[in-house]
């Protein structure tokens, strides 16, 4: 067991000793890699977006993100009255705003305000709660000439669409902090980011500077927003800014409806894991217990059953010179041997049971033993195991079963009885101070 052990240990070891070469030598690689391609970039080809995306603080992020519902409604009304004048919306349909807090009837009145070609002739109809935001261009040619050239793509997966890289280390960090909103951070840096360019940066005509652009250091859309240009009513304020985060938040929202349910999910099954894992740790604790001490108990008996054997020179030596050759064979015998033979060892042991220590007569009885009192005594002796001789020579399973029987199941190997009685075998004195009147009493009771 032991050996199979330290060879789990050793893969164990080895393994994570890869494990841990590979991320270093990505490290290298990757900081490598970076600082090569900024190396290349600086002089000919800017890298865009010029400028990293802002972080903003989104009630969305994080492992328990959730929707502010008063910004989505905002959002959406920055996107009603001034992007969608430009910019569709065709995967999001009118009745998907019940999500946003409407009723039933405020969103058939919100579709009601669209209207819609029926197809036959120049004919429109009203928008119904099925129908999906339109786009305001009735051809790309028609966007395009209206727009400098530039068709102003759809909304529905903008903030899906749009994530810059964010670069090493970054991204590597990204992983733990589990930041994952680079598509809102881009929109809301976009609409807040332009500026004047540069100076000796000619700009043609219907191009915008803003260094947060993602293909470019201009695009063709002009700042949509400006401070008041839509009427809030739950007091918020009335900036850019706050315009620019809500219709951000909003157009997550577009992109990924169910990403609340899906946080608030995943973290449940987190929470199940881990009562799960715990579950499963105790099982396998109470399931391994009963193996585990019987282990335990071999090892245990295993050293003193040496100490037997090594013991025996000692008290044999002064007896017989044939003695002394069987006892050497024994001592050279490997240690796997000294159990098969612990019966013989003990028997060889016997003349030792006679030796005097410390003033105190060896007295082969069990009450000797420090732990073991008169009357589990009485029930030792009961069982037929009232001497010292009789219990050290037991199995650790054996000595289990007995020590059982007379109701000292967990005693027995605290107060290491089995140790005890051959220490006191191989002539040590008893652990704990005996008595004369002790030793009288056990010593009458022996010659009886
Ligand atoms: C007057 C028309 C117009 C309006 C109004 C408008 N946009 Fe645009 N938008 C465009 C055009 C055109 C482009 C394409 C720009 C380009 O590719 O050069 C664009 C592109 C974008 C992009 C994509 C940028 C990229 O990385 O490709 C985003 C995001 C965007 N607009 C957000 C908004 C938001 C939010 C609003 C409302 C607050 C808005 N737009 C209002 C015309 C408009």
């Amino acid at each position: 067991m032991g050996h199979g052990k330290m060879k789990l240990n050793k893969i164990v070891s080895t393994l994570a000793g890869t494990l841990a070469a590979t991320l270093a030598g990505l490290c290298v690689a990757f900081s490598l890699s970076v600082t090569s391609s900024f190396a290349s970039g600086d002089d000919e080809t800017p890298h865009y977006p010029l400028k990293h995306p802002k972080e903003a603080s989104w009630s969305f992020a994080g492992p328990l993100g959730h929707w502010d519902i008063g910004q989505l409604q905002r959002g959406l009304k920055v996107y009603k009255e001034v992007c969608s004048g430009c910019h569709s919306m065709d995967l999001v349909a009118f009745r998907n705003l019940t999500a946003l807090g409407y009723s039933d009837k405020q969103v058939k009145a919100f579709a009601a305000e669209y209207d819609f070609p029926t197809g036959v002739d120049d004919e429109t109809r009203s928008g119904k709660i099925t129908d999906r935001f339109p786009n305001p261009f009735a051809s790309k040619e028609e966007a395009k000439e209206s727009n400098n050239g530039a068709v102003p793509p759809d909304f529905s997966l903008m903030a899906k669409a749009r994530a810059p890289e964010r670069g090493f280390p970054t991204f590597v960090f990204d992983i733990f902090t589990l930041y994952a909103e680079n598509g809102p951070d881009y929109i809301y840096s976009l609409l807040t980011g332009y500026e004047d360019a540069p100076a000796g940066r000619e700009i043609d005509e219907g191009l915008h500077y803003n260094p947060y652009f993602i293909a470019g250091d201009v695009l063709a859309m002009a700042a949509p927003l400006s401070d008041d240009l839509v009427d809030y009513d739950d007091g918020s304020p009335q900036t850019v800014d706050q315009y620019s985060k809500d219709i951000s938040a909003f157009l997550m929202w577009a992109a990924e409806p169910h990403l609340a349910e899906r946080k608030s999910m995943g973290f449940k099954v987190l929470i199940f894991l881990a009562i799960f894992a715990a579950l499963l740790y105790f099982v396998k604790k109470q399931v391994w217990a009963g193996l585990k001490t019987e282990g335990a108990g071999n090892a245990r008996s295993t050293t003193p059953a040496a100490s037997l054997v090594s013991a025996t020179p000692k008290t044999t030596s002064a007896k017989t010179t044939v003695s002394k050759k069987v006892v050497a064979k024994k001592v050279a015998a490997p240690t796997v041997k000294a159990k098969a033979k612990k019966a013989s060892a003990t028997k060889a042991k016997k003349p030792a049971a006679k030796r005097l220590k410390a003033g105190v007569d060896f007295i082969d009885d069990i009450e000797l033993v420090d732990g073991i009192g008169a009357t589990i005594a009485k029930r030792l002796q009961g069982e037929g195991y009232g001497t010292l001789t009789s219990i050290a020579k037991l199995s650790g399973k054996k000595m289990a079963e007995v020590a059982d029987s007379v109701g000292a199941s967990k005693r027995y190997e605290r107060e290491e009885w089995q140790v005890q009685a051959r220490e006191m075998i191989a002539g040590k004195p008893p652990r704990a101070k005996v008595d004369q009147d002790t030793v009288a009493r056990l010593s009458a009771k022996a010659k009886k």
